[in-house]
């Protein structure tokens, strides 16, 4: 690749493990409609959108509901999933992921986020590493969910940094075909079976440096061919 100027991070699942919040208040939910909500089923929802996770639910449950009555439905989880956010702090930062960031900016490499969540703003204040990032893009700012590239290729426009230049770090396979279709580099974090495509795979960011990055791009095969337009 070129050289590397822009490392953009998914934020749930990458940067925190909010994952089991969603789970919670989604599971409340469908307990009030219902129907009982798995840690299993909860997989289908990561880093697929609000509206989006409602209908899988909705689906699982069996259950049909008017669009209005999915506004308030998803507001409904949303409240609850905001009062379990509230309450978290930096201890919560996954482990490695702080050095990372900071390692990031001492080469002056530039640190974006590219979140699916509406929410994302509010879990890096609690986390307090908002001032790490050079933009933020979450789901505010966009109106295409992963995997269309928009979130990624809005945060490297914002910055004047051409995709080629850029690597994503993501734990969802929508989220790795979105930076593959943005034409970036991507580094999966997680279990190497659940994310195919994905340049290179790493657990986590624990004891990985940017050395380690740079060596795995500078290996990366050309995976652009494999992807659908
Ligand atoms: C993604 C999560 O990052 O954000 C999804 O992986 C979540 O599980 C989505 O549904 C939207 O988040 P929010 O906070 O806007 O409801
Ligand atoms: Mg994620």
């Amino acid at each position: 690749m070129d050289i590397l100027h822009l490392a953009i991070f998914d934020l749930d699942g990458v940067i925190v493990d909010t994952a089991k919040y969603h789970y919670l208040a989604w599971k409340r939910l469908a307990e009030e409609l219902g129907f009982q909500f798995t840690p299993a089923a909860n997989e289908r929802l990561k880093g697929v959108s609000r509206q989006r996770s409602l209908e899988i639910l909705l689906e699982i449950g069996g259950l049909r509901k008017t669009e209005e009555e999915r506004i308030q439905l998803a507001e409904k989880k949303n409240t609850w999933y905001v009062e379990y956010i509230l309450q978290m702090d930096k201890s919560e930062i996954l482990p490695g992921v702080l050095p990372f960031l900071q390692e990031l900016k001492d080469r002056g490499i530039k640190i974006a986020l590219g979140s699916a969540s509406k929410n994302a703003r509010t879990i890096l204040d609690r986390l307090e590493i908002t001032e790490l990032f050079d933009v933020i893009v979450d789901g505010n700012l966009v109106s295409q969910a992963k995997p269309d590239p928009e979130v990624f290729l809005l945060g490297a426009e914002l910055l004047g940094i051409p995709p080629r230049s850029a690597v994503v770090f993501e734990d969802a396979q929508a989220g790795i075909e979105a930076a593959l279709r943005a034409g970036m580099k991507v580094v999966g974090v997680g279990d190497p079976s659940l994310l195919r495509n994905a340049h290179h795979v790493i657990p986590g960011f624990a004891s990985f440096k940017v050395e380690d990055l740079l060596r795995l791009l500078e290996a990366a095969a050309p995976l652009e061919a494999h992807v659908n337009p």
